[in-house]
């Protein structure tokens, strides 16, 4: 059987994990996951800030037991849950080579802040009326 890939998007809110995981998917032909998708898809009330931080830890969970299951098919999976502690990556590292698989982590980064603001304040305007639009102040 193929040997799986595993691929973790690190980076700051709005860096870009979204845009380069949709990107690599197109082009490696991979699964990707995203937990804000599947949390803003349980929602029943977008402004709920309290039932969408409950809900990261079960949806994070569930995707990586699905991503073990396809790379164990041989699939090419991508993560871009952030994994902004190295404790976190060496974690979803471990158990994926512990199951065959191969680790590729990608690092997204804006040059400046204000330039990380300008591409959160963009992505506000894209995702309005989604409980993920990000303040200054959060970011
Ligand atoms: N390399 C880049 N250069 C300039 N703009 C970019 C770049 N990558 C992404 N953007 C833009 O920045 C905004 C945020 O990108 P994206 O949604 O991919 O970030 P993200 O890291 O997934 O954010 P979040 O952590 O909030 O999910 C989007 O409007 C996107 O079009
Ligand atoms: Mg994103």
């Amino acid at each position: 059987m193929a040997q799986g890939t595993l691929i973790l998007i690190c980076g700051l809110p709005g860096a870009g994990k979204t845009t380069l995981a949709r990107r690599l998917a197109l082009q490696r032909g991979a699964v990707r996951m995203c937990p804000d998708d599947w949390i803003e898809a349980m929602l029943a009330d977008p402004t709920d800030v309290i039932e969408r931080d409950r809900l990261r830890d079960p949806v994070e969970n569930l995707q990586w037991e699905l991503a073990k299951e396809w790379l164990r098919f041989g699939h090419i999976v991508i993560l871009e849950n952030g994994f902004w502690s190295e404790e976190e990556r060496t974690q979803y590292a471990c158990e994926a080579i512990a199951i065959g698989a191969l680790i590729e982590l990608f690092y997204t980064e804006a040059p400046d802040f204000d330039r990380l603001w300008s591409r959160v304040s963009s992505r506000n305007i894209e995702i309005t009326g989604s409980p993920f639009v990000m303040s200054i102040n959060e970011l």
